[in-house]
């Protein structure tokens, strides 16, 4: 929130159930700070059943847009009016804009968020080089094997414990994507560029998830979407195999970027070290955990 916010402030938020621990007011009000934009960025957690009439009532521009967080990714895409290529491809919109004519625009930025965050944690590392392995096979696997479909890995491999939901999700994106059961991993991972933890199995509180990355290539990048904790279980075994990994906290900070300059009309400013003020708001130290 700018320290000059006026009556003709320009808004946006995040809507989620819950919202409370979202990290999202953070990020964007540090950098409206910083730009001393008279804009805010607020929460917004209607009930499960309230989200469409919420979102019904913003047809406008009352609201500039809004990023959508679980449980709510599948629904905004279905109540927009024009759903980009990307939103459609993921099957999910994470940003909902508001246009004056009363249309909505559903986007999805969490694609670009994820290549973002490799492109920044893993320099050099190339999508198109290899193929991908995806754990998982909920919305957010399905978010990630669309934008390296996107950015032209030769295959993606989407590994789900449910082997009839990787399925599903491979006759959707086409060709070039594969399913196959967590039981193939060690066949999978043999020739991966890039493994990357879309289950929720790294969750706090939640079972690990038992997958032999050691049979990765030394090459191969790790990515655990998770970043609560930061450093997952699974990243960590990555790392004592001595895989370079991407964590959740920098995908986040990716898929802010656009969302940012699509709301407020600008860039976030380069000068602001929102991961160190997000690492501070998780509770860590920033001089062990800080890559970016
Ligand atoms: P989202 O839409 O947020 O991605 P989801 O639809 O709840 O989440 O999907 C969670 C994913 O994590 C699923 O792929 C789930 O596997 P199943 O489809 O077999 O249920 C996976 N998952 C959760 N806990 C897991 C565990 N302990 N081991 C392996 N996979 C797990």
């Amino acid at each position: 929130m700018s320290a000059s916010l006026t009556g003709g402030a320009k808004v946006a938020g995040v809507v989620g159930a819950p919202v409370r621990h979202s990290l999202s007011p953070l990020i964007h009000n540090a950098w409206i700070e910083a730009l001393g934009l008279d804009a805010v960025y607020a929460p917004f957690s209607p009930p499960e059943a309230g989200f469409a009439p919420f979102v019904q009532g913003l047809r406008g521009g009352v609201i500039a847009g809004l990023n959508v967080t679980l449980p709510f990714k599948e629904q905004a895409l279905a109540l927009a009016d024009a759903p980009t290529p990307a939103a459609q491809a993921a099957g999910a919109a994470n940003l909902l804009l508001f246009a004056a004519d009363g249309e909505i625009i559903a986007d999805n930025t969490d694609g670009t968020g994820l290549l973002s965050a490799f492109a920044r944690q893993a320099p050099g590392f190339d999508p198109a080089a290899a193929p991908v392995v995806i754990l998982g096979a909920g919305g957010a696997a399905r978010g990630a094997a669309a934008a390296f479909v996107a950015a032209g890995a030769p295959e993606v491999l989407i590994l789900n414990r449910t082997l009839a939901r990787a399925e599903a999700i491979a006759e959707r994106l086409g060709r070039g994507v594969r399913a196959l059961g967590l039981d193939q991993a060690a066949h999978a991972f043999a020739g991966a560029g890039a493994v990357i933890n879309a289950t929720s199995a790294g969750l706090s509180g939640q079972g690990e998830l038992d997958v032999p990355l050691a049979a990765t290539p030394a090459g191969c990048v790790v990515m655990d979407m998770v970043y609560k904790p930061l450093i997952t279980p699974f990243l960590a075994k990555a790392q004592a195999e001595g895989r370079r990994t991407v964590d959740g906290l920098a995908m986040l900070i990716g898929q802010a970027v656009p969302s940012f300059t699509a709301f407020f009309g600008v860039a976030p400013p380069a000068g602001v070290d929102v991961r160190a003020l997000a690492l501070k708001s998780l509770g860590l130290n920033e001089r062990i955990w800080r890559r970016c």
